[in-house]
């Protein structure tokens, strides 16, 4: 199982959008391990957005960052990275496809109201930023067996 690490931004929180968010993860079958409220400092936001700190917009987007307080959420289950980044639709809101989270509730690009982390490489070491061990919950979800097919939730190769 894939660890994925969701932030709902200051936008998110500030629109009231937080719940939907959650809401559309949930209703996917995906296992919420950890979740909190904090506000982002200048050394988080220059690790987490490094690929991004020589760009012209980068002030833009750690002021903003900071601007209000984020919710982080972690995220499990088989592959999820992949779909996750499909239901929070292109960086860009204008160009995200109808029914996805940006599609639905943004227009801005600076303003597209959520993180997810685009790779299971970079989802693991996104968790690990964001949270501790004691943070992350370890229990079983009782519908993974209506959720998953039995080689998907086990890893073993059978099919049921
Ligand atoms: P990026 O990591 O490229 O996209 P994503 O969030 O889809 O993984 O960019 C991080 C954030 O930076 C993005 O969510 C919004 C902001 N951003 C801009 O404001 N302008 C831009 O031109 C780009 C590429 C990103």
């Amino acid at each position: 199982m894939e660890r994925t690490l969701i932030l709902a931004k200051p936008d998110a929180v500030q629109r009231g959008l937080v719940g939907n968010i959650i809401n559309r993860f949930e209703r996917k079958g995906l296992k919420l391990i950890g979740i909190k409220m904090l506000s982002v400092d200048d050394e988080m936001l220059d690790e987490h957005y490094s690929h991004l700190t020589d760009k012209p917009f980068y002030d833009d987007i750690k002021n903003f960052m900071k601007s209000s307080p984020v919710v982080a959420m972690a995220w499990e289950g088989y592959e999820c990275t992949a779909s996750v980044r499909v239901i929070v639709g292109a960086t860009n809101p204008r160009e995200a496809d109808a029914g996805t989270i940006r599609g639905d509730f943004a227009i801005g690009q600076g303003r597209n109201l959520i993180h997810a982390s685009d790779s299971a490489e970079n989802g693991e070491k996104e968790v690990s930023r964001f949270f501790s061990d004691e943070e992350l919950l370890s229990y079983d979800k009782s519908e993974y067996i209506h959720v998953y097919e039995h080689k998907e939730r086990s890893g073993d190769g059978r099919d049921s």
